[in-house]
């Protein structure tokens, strides 16, 4: 059995059905970046108020404490934007890295510690300070309001998971990742699943 058909409790997918509508309404309504955050935001902090709708099989960690996972749960068939599930077991953390568009990160299950940094037109990073991001709070980046960043699991014991929504396919996006002293490296992150959870099955509801 793989891991598409390997469903430990029944969900019901329609709210992210509703909230891919949603953002697909307000992307044709404006392109501009902050009432796109405003609005989206409001969008994602009532998706993830209640943790009843993301199947199982894209809430696994990975048993390597090296690597966390990033999955797709929907691309835009424009690509203008994707919406991801990261999980983070015990002591997974990304590296320090950029994004390149515009996102949203809302914590569905546990939390997050967020290092933001800024980076010196001669390349050094400054440390901008630590935040911790609970379940139900969402967090924004932009190339404008700051996107580099270094996300930990929050919670030492178990895993936690976030939804995330960027301006852009981002799994195919070359963007960055930094060492300490800045040296920027290249990378395309792609995504973790090779299925996507399927939305548009309506016949449940008929
Ligand atoms: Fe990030």
């Amino acid at each position: 059995m793989n891991a598409v058909t390997t469903i430990d409790r029944p969900v019901d997918t329609s709210r992210l059905r509703g909230f891919v509508t949603a953002l697909a309404d307000l992307i044709a309504c404006t392109r501009d970046e902050q009432a796109l955050l405003e609005s989206g935001r409001t969008l994602l902090a009532r998706l993830i108020a209640r943790d009843d709708w993301l199947p199982p099989e894209y809430a696994r960690p990975d048993p390597d404490p090296d690597r966390y996972q990033q999955y797709l749960l929907h691309c835009d068939s424009r690509e203008r934007f994707s919406i991801v599930s990261f999980v983070w077991g015990p002591g997974q953390s990304t590296p320090i890295h950029d994004h390149g568009v515009w996102g949203l990160v809302g914590v569905l299950r546990g939390s997050e510690q967020v290092e933001r940094f800024h980076r010196l037109p001669g390349g050094g990073l400054v440390a901008q300070g630590t935040d911790i991001l609970r379940e139900g709070e969402v967090d924004a980046v932009s190339p404008r309001i700051g996107d580099i960043h270094r996300v930990s699991n929050g919670r030492a014991d178990a895993p936690s998971v976030s939804i995330h929504v960027y301006g852009a396919n981002i799994g195919a996006v070359e963007r960055a990742t930094f060492a300490a002293d800045g040296a920027p490296k290249s990378f395309i992150s792609g995504y973790a699943n090779r299925v996507i959870p399927n939305l548009w099955d309506r016949s449940r509801n008929a």
